[in-house]
């Protein structure tokens, strides 16, 4: 009942050793590492593993996701057929929340501004608008995207969610699919995205989208807040929103090439904050405990759970 661990860019150890300490009894091998027979393993937990990886496991019995994502893994054309869990669990939620309001709550108190008013010592108060007068809206109202927008909703902004399917969240309004698109982003001051990357949501927030948030808000201009994936938006077309005014302001969590390369003109954007993918970074010692209680849901004859749709994406 061997586990294997392929965690990508990530600290290996950081995995291996909430592992050793909860479950020593299992076998647990490092893909490119560690000598093992493709034939022992029947788990893998995987943070973009590398293509082909979990196709030559012949006894797979389940593959977890390392995070909330799975584009990295079902982008793998060879992907085999077994239950392909994600990571749903409080300690990334409140790590989303938290990073999400603290975005929302830098643009709304206009903090690019005081930092530019501290670089020059000048004192002056900046004018700001009360939260109710500030529209919210989020893109993805799934586990992360209803958490976050429940807590902006309480500290009173006017707040929206988007989605594929009809959803009920008290106090927002909610907006789903195609035909509810363009009246949720014509009522968005401040837009966050936090979708999975699919093939209908590559390339989503482009100058099309961007060109149909309001530039008349109390902020304004509208702001672009990113923590999905940097496949989710055209880089050149949110720099082109940047400079037009459109936007006048984003926080970038994640961008197409990570890490960001180093002649990206989002690094010295005067208006942008850039993250280095880091809005709810999977923490091996709060996650270890669900992964291994979903390990023991397979022996028990019971599907794990928190199961991706392969054929949605997400
Ligand atoms: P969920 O699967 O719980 O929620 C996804 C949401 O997106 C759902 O509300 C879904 O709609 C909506 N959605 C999907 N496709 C579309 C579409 N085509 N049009 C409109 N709405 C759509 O995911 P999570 O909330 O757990 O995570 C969301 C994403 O956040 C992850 O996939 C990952 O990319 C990103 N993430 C980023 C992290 C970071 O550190 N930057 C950390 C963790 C996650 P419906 O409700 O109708 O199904
Ligand atoms: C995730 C991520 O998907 O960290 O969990 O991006």
């Amino acid at each position: 009942m061997t586990i294997l661990l392929s965690t990508g860019i990530w600290p290996v150890e950081d995995w291996q050793r909430p592992l050793a300490k909860l479950a020593p009894e299992r076998r647990v091998v490092v893909a490119g590492r560690d000598d093992y027979d493709p034939a022992e393993v029947r788990y893998a937990l995987a943070w973009k593993p590398p293509e082909g990886l979990l196709a030559g496991l012949p006894n797979l019995a389940a593959i977890f996701s390392l995070g909330a994502g799975v584009d990295h893994i079902l982008g793998d054309p060879t992907l085999p057929d077994v239950p392909l869990a994600r990571i749903v669990d409080p300690d990334l939620t409140m790590r989303m929340t938290e990073w999400v309001v603290l975005q929302v709550l830098f643009h709304h108190r206009k903090t690019f501004g005081y930092m530019r008013q501290q670089r020059e010592r000048h004192w002056d108060e900046i004018r700001q608008p009360a939260a109710k007068d500030v529209r919210v809206g989020v893109m993805g109202l799934g586990v992360l995207g209803r958490d976050a927008v429940e807590v902006i909703a309480r500290l009173g902004f006017d707040t929206a969610g988007w989605s594929r399917s009809p959803q009920e969240i008290p106090g927002v309004a909610c907006f789903h699919g195609k035909e509810g698109f363009d009246a949720f982003l014509a009522r968005t001051d401040i837009l966050v995205c936090l979708l999975p990357l699919t093939p209908e949501t590559q390339g989503l927030i482009d100058r099309r989208l961007l060109s149909k948030l309001p530039r008349d808000g109390a902020l304004g201009g509208a702001v672009l807040i990113n923590a999905g994936r940097g496949g989710q938006q055209v880089a050149a077309d949110v720099l082109a929103a940047l400079d037009d005014g459109t936007l006048i302001g984003a926080s970038l969590d994640v961008f197409e090439t990570e890490p960001l390369p180093n002649d990206s003109p989002f690094w010295s954007h005067p208006k942008v904050l850039v993250y280095p993918h880091v809005a709810a970074v999977s923490d091996a010692n709060a996650l270890t405990r669900l992964i291994l209680s979903q390990i023991e849901r397979v022996e028990a004859g019971l599907p794990p759970e928190h199961l991706v749709d392969r054929a949605r994406g997400y």
